[in-house]
């Protein structure tokens, strides 16, 4: 959209000049001081999105219905599917909940940072690090920082002047290639695969159940007594080379080695990944301890069948894949260790390595391609963990997007500016704790063991870890 009402984002134009001042300026985006702490605060919120209801293999169109959502860390309580592109290494993925009675205490909201905080950020003003960035609506900006586009009307404000953090974000991870790009690069294996040669066959009616709006998994409760530290977090998923627990690879392979299925209409499905993470295979398989390509992906779901219900219902899916279930709760920790060396090998995405979780609706209808047949555009989420924005680049952004802000689009959420160093030669370790009790989201360097149980000490000193901010709207 082209901007044209000047007068309306004055504000917001004020505070781009003093970012272009402060934050560098690289191929589009903003990038301000490094950090190695995000924190999400206030989300969740109450909206809707479009659910799909159907995928129609003759007419090629699908169907959706309006479902509603609220209450804390809304709609990203919901299952969650856990996202890689290359170049990347994974070496560990963990999933964690509290056991019954881990208390997640509240935190003091105005936490001085630490002293390795203050060193990270030495080069920046202290206010910044504590700054709240509110984040309710895109902008664009060129590269003397004059504002040449924007999302519509929301407004962006900070809670202080003193703050550094620009607020462009162009960049989300989700459909963005074209439906017909892995059409035809699926056309010619398909025709080896005898499922697939007939073109548009009705096949989609089997396995799928239909859409509900019981999104809101109760997987994990969040427990909010106070008190002692309990037992701590359980790891209930967990891979790491060549071995996987509760947990399933998947890429988009569908139809190609026998699993999922390829058509006309939507392309490859998600199937299962072979150990190398690129082809497909006809169950589940371990990962590998490999390097994956640039703009090669694979993602994660739990090892729990859509056919079980206990956990929650997937809704509705695409017919004839493995449908597995996301990582559902409001209370939920993710663990990882990965490098992200350089590769140029690809032409698209290339050097663009990434980490990002989507709601698990989305892989499981379709994450690239028609936007009515997720239910991505409008605002289901997306958690953008590590992501990097421009070929080559050093320096990794978390973002969220959804409708919060924006309700009914996924051009809500927000993020901040600042930037976690890109692990090229040696491994980062990371968690992202998603905390109901206090809707919160951190992302966060972490080192130590990633064991089948982690202590409440542990994770609370991780939650403890102030680094930069980024309240979402209310
Ligand atoms: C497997 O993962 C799912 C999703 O997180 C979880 O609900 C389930 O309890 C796990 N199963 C085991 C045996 O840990
Ligand atoms: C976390 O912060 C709280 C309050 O700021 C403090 O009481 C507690 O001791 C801290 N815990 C750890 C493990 O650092």
């Amino acid at each position: 959209m082209k901007f044209s009402n000047l007068a309306a984002f004055s504000t917001l134009a004020a505070f781009t000049s003093v970012a272009s001042a402060d934050c560098d300026y690289v191929s589009g985006n903003y990038y301000c001081s490094e950090t190695d702490a995000v924190v999400y605060s206030n989300v969740g919120y109450s909206g809707s999105f479009m659910d799909v209801t159907n995928m129609d293999e003759s007419t090629c169109a699908c169907t959706q219905e309006k479902v509603t959502f609220s209450g804390a860390m809304a709609p990203l309580d919901q299952e969650l599917s856990v996202h890689f592109r290359g170049p990347l290494k994974l070496l560990q993925f963990g999933v964690y909940y509290p056991s019954e009675g881990t208390s997640l205490k509240k935190r003091d909201a105005t936490a001085s940072e630490d002293c390795s905080t203050v060193i990270q950020h030495q080069h920046r003003k202290r206010e910044a690090a504590v700054a709240v960035v509110e984040v309710t609506s895109t902008v664009y900006v060129d590269g003397d920082g004059e504002l040449v586009s924007a999302t519509t009307g929301s407004a962006v404000g900070f809670s202080d002047s003193a703050v550094s953090t620009a607020v462009v974000v162009t960049s989300s991870l989700a459909p963005a290639s074209s439906a017909a790009t892995s059409t035809a690069a699926a056309a010619s294996s398909a025709a080896a695969s005898s499922a697939a040669a007939s073109s548009s066959a009705a096949s989609s009616a089997a396995a799928s159940s239909s859409a509900s709006s019981s999104a809101s998994s109760s997987a994990a409760s969040s427990s909010s007594s106070s008190g002692a530290s309990g037992s701590g977090w359980q790891r209930v998923s967990y891979y790491s080379p060549g071995s996987t627990t509760n947990c399933t690879f998947m890429n988009n392979e569908g139809g190609t080695a026998g699993s999922g299925v390829w058509s006309s209409c939507f392309g490859n499905s998600i199937s299962f990944a072979a150990s190398d993470g690129v082809s497909g295979a006809s169950s589940a398989q371990a990962l590998d301890e490999v390097t994956l390509a640039s703009d090669k992906e694979y993602m994660i779901f739990s090892g729990v069948d859509c056919s079980d219900d206990s956990i929650g219902d997937c809704g509705y899916y695409r017919g004839d894949i493995p449908a597995y279930h996301g990582f559902g709760g409001k209370t939920k920790m993710f663990v990882f260790e990965f490098l992200m060396p350089h590769d140029y090998s690809s032409s698209t995405n290339e050097d663009m390595p990434a980490i990002w979780m989507l709601n698990a609706k989305i892989p499981r209808t379709l994450q690239y391609g028609d936007s009515t047949c997720s239910c991505w555009s409008t605002g289901c989420g997306e958690v953008d963990l590590f992501e990097i924005l421009s070929s080559g680049s050093e320096k990794l952004i978390t973002h969220i997007h959804d409708g919060q802000g924006n309700d009914g689009t996924s051009t809500g959420g927000g993020g901040t500016q600042d930037y976690f160093a890109r692990p090229t030669s040696s491994s980062l370790k990371a968690a992202v704790i998603f905390d109901g009790s206090d809707e919160s989201i951190h992302v966060l360097e972490v080192s130590g063991d990633f064991g089948s149980t982690l202590s409440a000490a542990t994770v609370e000193e991780w939650l403890n870890t102030s680094g930069s901010s980024a309240a979402l709207s209310s």
